[in-house]
């Protein structure tokens, strides 16, 4: 049977040009129903790391606003920029010191007011980074509730006495290393703080602080905000009993006992300020995207709300924890997250993740296996989430002694912990010095390899990076099948390569990869599904060399992807 398919194939053989941009207009709701941010496509957007209008070697608005054009062309729907609000800075942003501000380094409110607009000229949408979870410690909220035990704002952070003579109220630690808790000598008590000491959690069962923000939500909405990425939901809510965390045996990089959290993270609260934030939202049809670190699918498909009255999109972060290029790992939890039956978010990378470029490398395909995995997250069902510069293989430049950290965490935890600079530097646009991010030293360095990964070049070479991106994503917007399919497994024991058919109504589409570094031939059956003598066109392959001399196998190149439309 697979003879004669293959044979028949061979004949029909031929290649889609995958037109980037030829995709309709977006509508909140499309013709059968589907809310827009089903479909689209989002790009995470580190403000300080993008584009510096202004030379100060810090990326701000307006740098954002001169590359729509760019996002466009790539087949981008909408943004999230990182915390871009006044901030001390400590945590590059996500220490926030007034929720409805730009900060100046960054730009005006007017900035902010024309890159929506001219955002929405292109139909692309902006998404905020809403971090709920705590302030910067100086935030007008907090600098009140530190003056004093009856200040207006004491009840709104978590203040509480010591256990005894310099011992905190109990054993949380920071996840940025150290204790959780931080004495205030004025006021005599701890306040905590599950980030850096600078970051005080907010008390969220006080409901003033409730009402202050979902009040935030609105004033952003009202500017033209299409949504938020919600920072850090899970450290929402504490054991109001401040019960002792269970301790572990090992320890952990910052050399402290390890800890089962127990009792401050993941608390039952959190879905009730999910609700909340999720109706404020549907007021405005706006969506919310979750920071949702789960260990398997069951904690995932808890974020979704019971009635799905909860995170429209609670990104799925287990892949980014994967060990290795294994297709049965890959095959197991797309297979998990399909029965879950919610709208998957599969996410490989952001600004807090070792990119995936550098994870994935191996030194000999490092390209390839970049695209391979692009046509793995760009074709599976669900919302994509990419991270800025993923679509031109920036690698990871870590710093390369303690005095080159920014990341206080990589201060505190080196060489162990190096922090996050790593992954967060700037965009390579072209080949000239600082990669065309800006005409000063940026803050921080481009890796050497900006030199040929960078869009200019990339724009030119048909075999770029860049280029199977663009193809990509133009493939994800114009296939039904991508967009809507159902996914159906096959091959289910081939250790190296992962086969789907993604199936929406008549259109169906295989998509095979190659996981693995060595040439595999891949034979397989698509007559279950109805194909008795089916045909394929090919879309798009990563292959090196021309597709010829097909048999009765399909010849994947190693780490490579082949993805085809099915036709009866
Ligand atoms: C998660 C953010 O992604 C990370 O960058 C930040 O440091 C913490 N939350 C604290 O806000």
């Amino acid at each position: 049977m697979f003879r004669k398919w293959i044979a028949r194939t061979a004949l029909v053989f031929c290649f889609y040009a995958a037109a980037p941009g030829a995709y309709p207009q977006q509508k909140s709701v499309d013709a059968e129903g589907h809310p827009w941010w089903q479909h689209a496509v989002f790009y995470e957007i580190y403000p300080r790391s993008f584009a510096d209008s202004n030379n100060d070697g810090i990326g701000d608005l307006n740098g954002i606003a001169s590359k729509l054009d760019y996002l466009k062309d790539l087949g981008i729907d909408a943004i999230w920029i990182t915390p871009c609000f006044p901030s001390p800075q400590v945590d590059f942003g996500y220490d926030v010191s007034d929720y409805e501000a730009i900060d100046p380094m960054y730009g005006t409110m007017k900035d902010f007011d024309r890159l929506v607009s001219e955002a929405k000229r292109r139909n692309i949408r902006v998404i905020l980074d809403f971090v709920v979870n705590h302030t910067s410690d100086q935030h007008k909220w907090f600098l009140d509730s530190k003056s004093s035990r009856t200040s207006e704002h004491r009840d709104w952070y978590i203040w509480r006495d010591g256990k005894g003579p310099s011992q905190p109220p109990n054993n949380w630690l920071s996840t940025f290393g150290l204790s959780a808790w931080k004495f205030d000598s004025k006021t005599n008590q701890y306040y905590y703080h599950y980030f850096y000491p600078e970051q005080p959690d907010l008390n969220w069962r006080n409901p003033a602080v409730e009402k202050a923000m979902l009040d935030v939500t609105r004033f952003w909405y009202k500017r033209g905000v299409a949504g938020f990425r919600l920072d850090a939901v899970d450290t929402l809510f504490e054991d109001p009993t401040l019960t002792d965390n269970p301790v572990l045996p090992g320890t952990d990089k910052f050399g402290r006992p390890n800890m089962n959290e127990k009792y401050n993270k993941k608390l039952p609260e959190v879905h009730e300020v999910m609700r909340k934030l999720r109706s404020v939202a549907n007021e405005y049809g706006s969506v919310l995207i979750g920071e949702t670190w789960t260990t398997n699918v069951s904690e995932l498909k808890d974020y979704y709300g019971e009635h799905e009255d909860e995170l429209q999109l609670p990104m799925d972060l287990m892949m980014t924890e994967f060990k290795g290029l294994s297709a049965d790992q890959y095959r197991k939890h797309i297979a998990a997250v399909d029965a879950a039956g919610h709208w998957p978010v599969y996410v490989i990378t952001n600004h807090d993740i070792v990119r995936s470029y550098t994870r994935y490398a191996d030194g000999a395909h490092n390209d390839d296996i970049a695209k391979m995995m692009a046509a793995l997250y760009l074709t599976l069902r669900g919302t994509v989430v990419m991270y800025y510069g993923e679509e031109i293989g920036i690698e990871n430049n870590d710093p390369k002694s303690k005095d080159e950290v920014q990341d206080p965490i990589g201060k505190l935890g080196w060489p162990l912990e190096k922090g996050r600079d790593g992954e967060r530097t700037p965009m390579q646009w072209n080949d000239s010095v600082n990669a065309g991010f800006s005409e000063t030293k940026p803050w921080l360095p481009v890796p050497a390899s900006y030199k040929t990964h960078n869009v200019a070049s990339e724009q030119k070479d048909s075999n770029s990076v860049l280029s199977f991106y663009r193809q990509l994503l133009a493939l994800r917007h114009k296939e039904s099948a991508l967009l809507d399919g159902n996914h159906v497994s096959l091959n289910e024991h081939d250790p190296h390569v992962l086969t789907y058919v993604r199936r929406y109504k008549d259109e169906a589409i295989l998509v095979v990869l190659n996981m693995s570094a060595t040439e595999q031939k891949v034979r397989f059956d698509l007559s279950p599904l109805g194909f008795t003598s089916p045909r394929l066109s090919v879309l798009l392959t990563s292959f090196h060399k021309p597709m010829a001399g097909m048999t009765d196998e399909l010849p994947m190149e190693p780490y490579s992807a082949f993805i085809a439309k099915i036709a009866k």
